[in-house]
């Protein structure tokens, strides 16, 4: 069984690349007593995300990295109606340690009178793999949808709860499975499933 190194502390993240990789032995940060603070230093989640693998190896240096392929996850909310905001910079957001409940509220307020055919959104998810002496794999995916009128839901993570995907559901409605089906993460991690098995 492959053992991929998830570099994250993102719990959300961490649960749905689990319940996508089940058939893979999937190691976090955390497991392997990493605590390592990466500094996102790139303008595209691209980037982003190629810089997450790569600083973790190189501090890793001195341990054995040949074990391991290393798999990271730069995502992220685009709003139209904010000129794409926040993008690559969604995590610090209205500040790091602001609970979501409260950033989801702000953003709301500031969609406030907006018309549904103006909130239109979309969640973007690059997924990067490093494999012993490889270079980088990068894949992508979208889901389109709408900032809601309100918050909804209590599964998923971050900006869920007002991200819809029809006048109805939020994507914090759906359960792991589901939202792995048609998000952004999940077609970026199916992307990269079929790689580690043709190209690795
Ligand atoms: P990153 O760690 O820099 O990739 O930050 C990603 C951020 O984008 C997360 O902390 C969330 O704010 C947001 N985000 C990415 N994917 C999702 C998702 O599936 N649901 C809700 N928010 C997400």
């Amino acid at each position: 069984m492959k053992s991929i190194m998830l570099v994250t502390t993102n719990q959300g993240k961490v649960r749905e690349v689990k319940k996508f990789f089940e058939d893979y032995n999937i190691i976090t940060m955390a497991d392997a007593k990493i605590d390592y603070n990466i500094e996102e230093t790139g303008t595209t989640f691209e980037e982003n995300a190629v810089i997450k693998v790569e600083s973790i190896i190189s501090y890793m240096e001195k341990k054995d990295t040949n074990q391991y392929l290393f798999m990271a996850d730069d995502s992220g909310l685009e709003i139209d109606f904010l000129n794409k905001e926040p993008g690559v910079y969604s995590s610090r957001y209205l500040g790091e340690d602001t609970p979501y409940e409260e950033k989801n509220k702000i953003i709301l307020e500031r969609m406030e009178g907006v018309l549904w055919s103006n909130r239109t959104a979309r969640f973007v998810c690059v997924i990067a793999i490093i494999a012993p002496n490889q270079k980088p794999i990068v894949t992508k995916g979208t889901i389109e949808g709408y900032i809601g009128f309100e918050a909804k839901g209590s599964n998923g993570f971050g900006y869920d709860p007002i991200f819809y995907i029809n006048e109805e559901t939020s994507l914090a409605e759906l359960s792991a499975e589901e939202k792995n089906k048609i998000s952004h993460r999940g077609k970026a991690l199916s992307a990269m499933k079929l790689k580690i098995e043709s190209e690795i």
